[in-house]
């Protein structure tokens, strides 16, 4: 069984409230979006700016809710659900964003909204959330000092690290990552991407890495799906659609891409399991950016 199957998902949003709600349109950001991504896979979805990206993602935890279509997780409908069972598998299910501020309190000291959740969801004791933050602090590669810094006090790599970290604290199955790396710096961008393969590799994650730049899921992923307009134009093994994309918006994109590829890390270079980055924040061997 698939980790995440999806069927038959739609959503429209209302553009125009006609005068007394009357002569609604509708546009259809998602459109008939269905595919299954396996356990420890990365499964990229990408399309350009507008294609339903995001939207798709949101539906799949069921932060917005579809107006057709099923999404299985772990081979229980998320749908069916109650809250509170929805709120429990979510835990299963966590979200990563282009702009790591969303993810954490910008009132509240780093370290506790990395432990909230250890207090939330697992009922832990003060003593328990501090250790264990500060091993998944040493996980994610950023020093214990941050733990009393404010977000605003901390550079982009350093904060999707936190995001990433408070993510982990619900030992989730899957992580949708919504363009997780765009609002960062070329350099920084290699460390985080590197940060995520090596989670994937020591704790069996699963990625649903949702991005508009094709040169990133060569790196990244195993699989893709190629969106455009809400719906899925092309799918298959990232080799596959990037030597033989079968449709022209697939190639459209891949044209976009700077030639050579600016990051390759395919192939075996097997690096320790925690990347001690934070500072300085440079690129490291194994993705190698942006030269040339
Ligand atoms: N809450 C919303 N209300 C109205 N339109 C929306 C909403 N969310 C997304 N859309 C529209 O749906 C389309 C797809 O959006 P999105 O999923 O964010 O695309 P992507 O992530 O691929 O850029 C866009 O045209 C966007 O404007
Ligand atoms: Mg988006």
């Amino acid at each position: 069984m698939s980790l995440l199957e999806v069927e038959g998902l739609v959503k429209r949003y209302p553009v125009r409230q006609g005068f007394l709600g009357r002569a609604r349109e509708w546009f259809t950001a998602v459109d008939d979006v269905g595919f299954t991504a396996e356990r420890g896979e990365t499964l990229a979805l990408v399309g350009e700016s507008g294609a339903g990206k995001s939207t798709t993602g949101r539906l799949i935890l069921r932060l917005v809710e579809p107006d057709a279509g099923t999404v299985r997780f772990d081979g229980v409908d998320v749908r069916a659900l109650d809250q509170p069972a929805l709120r429990t598998l979510r835990r299963r299910m966590q979200m990563i964003f282009q702009d790591p501020y969303s993810s954490l309190d910008p009132h509240l000291p780093v370290g506790e909204s990395v432990a909230e959740p250890l207090h939330v969801h697992f009922g832990m004791s003060r003593g328990e959330r501090l250790r264990r933050t500060a091993e998944l602090l040493d996980v994610v590669g950023i020093s214990h000092d941050v733990l009393e810094r404010y977000p605003a006090e901390l550079s982009g790599g350093q904060l999707q690290r936190a995001a990433i970290a408070r993510a982990l604290t619900m030992k989730p199955d899957l992580i949708v990552a919504d363009e997780p790396v765009a609002a960062l710096d070329v350099s920084v961008r290699a460390q985080v991407l590197n940060l995520m393969l090596d989670l994937q590799r020591e704790l069996g994650l699963t990625y649903l890495f949702i991005t508009h730049d094709l040169s990133l899921v060569e790196v990244i992923a195993d699989r893709a799906i190629v969106m455009s307009g809400g719906r899925i134009v092309e799918q298959g093994r990232v080799e596959e659609i990037f030597e033989n994309p079968r449709e022209d918006y697939t190639r459209e994109l891949l044209a976009a891409i700077p030639r050579p590829i600016p990051m390759s890390l395919r192939g075996p270079a097997p690096q320790p399991p925690a990347v001690p980055a934070d500072v300085p924040e440079q690129p490291l061997a194994r993705v190698e950016a942006g030269k040339d």
